[in-house]
């Protein structure tokens, strides 16, 4: 009965990384998936991720007990602090529910699921581009998906017009996702001014607005100012939903570390979302995982281990700022054609470099460099005995 089963294509980026790890080939860069290496191309536990694993491993309290279905307080609490801003009316008036959710994908799939059910509209909104999962997810579900423009391929800017363009026509009560920080796959984020038009856009056409919020500490390099565009938006009386991760701030990337945050006109109303929520959570995966989350919510809720951790994300963000720089500088020693600005506006883990699908195509088979074929690069990937090899390639596969 299942002998019509098509082959599904291997994942957008996964599928590379696995390219990627078959190609024996010793000068292969990975600058495909999303996560961080050090400048010698290692993965990196963050100190402070460490240390406090060494000191839970003490912990004899520890069991490995059911956690509740909507995950650990102290995780929660400290999640919406870190969000929402510790003097947040949201917190001090407890008008908010979250769940520990399985990553930012758990995140997403949870609180979209919840709209798909409670929302009066199908309708949801997604930028061109996004991160292939967004779609994914939402095409699971059922939902309708519209895209609204976001990126400018041809000025490799954020394109201002288009996107409130389209989210003006957008019907009441869509949902529209927002990437909240360091917009995957384009590091193109907007301007103050820029988040003002949009969140009065929202606010005119009464839309729901979903936050993607993985790279908190990746643009800035502060979380606080990572964070501005949100609490903009809830200080202008929007409710929003929040999917947090963990996994590139934390560096607990097969941790699963999520967390889920909707903001509520009221109190009551938050005990009632949270308590769907946990309906959604216990069908799907019954009850979160302890370690990551409890590593996360340990060093949140310490002032000197939370200020330790600032300090590793500094690093991270510091050298990926670094490596940004001196990838735009290599190119433009070599006189590269085109205007490489668009390298040093974009924030975070990602550049959009502009390359077409089929000079991403030669960089990876005569190269062995691989990268999204949307012609997103991973920062994380260049370090400094690649960068030469890196800037060379592309200023080959534009100049031939
Ligand atoms: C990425 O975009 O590379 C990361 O977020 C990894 C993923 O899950 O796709």
């Amino acid at each position: 009965e299942f002998s019509e089963i098509p082959l599904c294509p291997p994942d957008v980026v996964f599928g590379v990384l696995d390219s990627f790890n078959q190609d024996p080939d010793p000068n292969k860069v990975n600058l495909s998936i999303g996560a961080y290496r050090t400048d010698e191309g290692d993965p990196w536990v963050l100190p402070i991720v460490k240390a406090t694993e060494l000191a839970l491993a003490q912990d004899v309290l520890q069991d490995h007990e059911y956690l509740p279905i909507s995950g650990l307080t102290a995780f929660l609490d400290s999640s919406a602090r870190l969000v929402l801003g510790a003097s947040s009316t949201i917190i001090l008036e407890n008008r908010y529910a979250a769940v520990q959710t399985i990553g930012g994908t758990g995140a997403i799939r949870i609180g979209l699921g919840f709209l798909k059910k409670f929302s009066k509209s199908n309708v949801f909104y997604l930028p061109t581009p996004t991160w292939p999962n967004h779609n994914k997810i939402l095409t699971e579900l059922g939902a309708e998906i519209r895209s609204y423009r976001y990126y400018d391929v041809d000025k490799n800017c954020l394109d201002e017009k288009g996107m409130i363009e389209d989210l003006r026509a957008a019907p009441e009560g869509s949902t529209v996702i927002l990437h909240g920080v360091a917009h995957n796959p384009t590091g193109m984020d907007p301007t103050k001014d820029q988040w003002k038009q949009i969140c009065d856009v929202i606010k005119e056409r009464s839309l729901t607005t979903f936050v993607d919020f993985a790279y908190q500490g990746f643009a800035s390099g502060d979380l606080d100012k990572d964070a501005w565009a949100v609490r903009y938006f809830i200080e202008q009386g929007l409710n929003l939903f929040i999917a947090q991760s963990y996994s590139k701030n934390f560096g607990l990337y097969n941790e699963r570390v999520g967390c889920l945050t909707v903001t509520c006109s009221s109190p009551k109303l938050a005990s009632c979302v949270k308590s769907q929520l946990a309906v959604l959570c216990r069908t799907i995966w019954s009850n979160p995982s302890n370690h990551g989350a409890r590593i996360v919510a340990t060093v949140l809720n310490n002032p000197a281990m939370f200020a330790e951790w600032k300090e590793n994300l500094r690093v991270m963000s510091d050298r990926l700022s670094q490596m940004r720089q001196a990838l735009y500088d290599r190119l433009r020693v070599l006189g590269t054609p085109g205007n490489w600005d668009h390298l040093l506006a974009q924030i975070g883990m990602f550049s959009y470099t502009g390359l077409k699908p089929n000079q991403v195509e030669i960089m990876t088979k005569k190269f062995h460099i691989y990268l999204m074929k949307s012609g997103r690069i991973s920062l994380a990937g260049l370090n400094s005995k690649n960068l030469d090899y890196v800037a060379k390639g592309i200023h080959e596969v534009i100049t031939t």
